[in-house]
């Protein structure tokens, strides 16, 4: 089918819920993808944050060919060796303390889960979480999300959540209690705008949950798996080498087969019982062989040292332009403020067969590339935002 026909074909039988790019993607290699009109276009949008191991990476591949080859799926009510190792593997890159997983399919249910984990350890009901933070679209992530218009979508709410304000830590000592169950966040707000805080945030955080019995969640559905230069932001120089009690996980951790995960500590996991919680496919074989093969890829390949470099490249090859007013981020989650909006810069990018993404911030343009992607891919960027 040609592009034409694709789209009539996708409009009339799907509910219109994205606003496309005019293309329809028929295959990818590393940080590339080609169309049905056979077209190529670079991909600084990693597939919406997931594909952080390059599209279709070969190791990735293979995996998930042989797992399929010897069984597509048996669920929790089994033992499984590729579960078995592909949560020793989880749980031997992620920050101390947290060492037990638990498996379910997306970010919104990653978040439900380690806010239930959270209420279960403490049995309060109160989750804390930020203006500008977005969570996940299922009726407790959704209450959690106090970007735009987001909660107004998920009506009615899921009672017991509050705002603070990111970054600001007399607002969360001014809503933080010993009701409080939760305080969630994402540590780098990507759809604001990629909005960052100090580390000195984070470490008040903390130590604000240690005094009050409060668990401390990181969602890191975007910032997690390598992408800000690091396995994950927890426990990084940017979070002032803070732990949280639960981290959520999805996107780049299957390399596109879907999953999501939460890593907790040993607090946590201890108020968890036998059906407390589940979900029919967290922990199929499929994923697990995906998750597995994306974290060797991603170590194979020394993906986390470019992630660091790329972001670095970027800051030195975009200084002095008189277009761009800040660049927020770390590694391979970026946000390049422009003078005014950047959505002329975003269609002109496309053009230019370079595909990239936009924010709530209507001069943030967002960059999120595959952990492969080069230095010289990243030049054909840099040539046309300099041009
Ligand atoms: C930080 C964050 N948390 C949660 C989610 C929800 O993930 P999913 O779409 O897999 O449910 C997203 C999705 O964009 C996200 O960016």
């Amino acid at each position: 089918m040609n592009f034409t026909q694709i789209q009539q074909l996708e409009d009339r039988t799907q509910v219109e819920t994205y606003k496309k790019m005019h293309i329809a993607v028929e295959r990818g290699e590393g940080a590339w993808v080609w169309t049905s009109d056979g077209e190529k276009y670079l991909d600084l949008y990693g597939g919406h944050a997931v594909c952080a191991t390059g599209h279709s990476h070969p190791h990735v591949v293979k995996a998930i060919a042989e797992q399929a080859a010897k069984v597509l799926f048996y669920s929790n009510l089994v033992y499984s060796e590729v579960r078995a190792r592909a949560a020793e593997k989880l749980v031997s890159v992620a920050p101390d303390g947290l060492n037990k997983a638990f498996f379910c399919n997306s970010g919104t249910e990653a978040n439900e889960n380690a806010m239930r984990m959270a209420r279960m350890a403490t049995g309060r009901e109160k989750v804390i979480s930020f203006s500008g933070g977005f969570h996940g679209r299922t009726a407790d992530s959704i209450s959690a999300t106090f970007l735009g218009k987001y909660r107004e979508i998920g009506k009615p709410n899921v009672p017991e959540h509050i705002s603070a304000e990111f970054g600001n830590i007399e607002s969360v000592v001014a809503v933080a209690d010993d009701d409080t169950a939760a305080i969630m966040l994402e540590p780098i707000q990507s759809m604001a705008g990629v909005t960052e805080a100090d580390p000195e945030f984070f470490i008040e955080l903390r130590d604000l949950c240690d005094r009050l019995g409060i668990m401390l969640i990181f969602d890191e559905v975007q910032t997690g798996i390598g992408r800000t230069g690091n396995w994950f932001f927890a426990g990084s120089g940017a979070a002032g080498g803070i732990v949280p009690d639960i981290i959520s996980l999805a996107k780049s951790l299957g390399s596109g087969v879907p999953v999501g995960a939460c890593l907790v500590n040993q607090r946590v996991s201890a108020g968890i019982k036998v059906n407390d919680l589940g979900t029919t496919f967290g922990g199929g074989m499929l994923a697990m062989a995906a998750i597995t093969a994306t974290l060797e890829a991603i170590e194979m390949d020394n993906m986390i040292e470019n992630a660091r470099s790329i972001e670095q490249y970027l800051r030195d090859s975009l200084v002095g332009n008189s277009q761009i007013r800040s660049i927020r981020g770390k590694g391979c989650l970026l946000g390049i403020e422009f003078d005014g909006p950047c959505s002329p810069v975003h269609a002109e990018l496309l053009q230019n067969r370079i595909i990239t993404g936009t924010s709530s911030e209507p001069n943030v343009l967002r960059l999120l590339p595959p952990l492969c992607v080069t230095t010289k891919e990243m030049d054909q960027f840099i040539e046309v935002i300099s041009a």
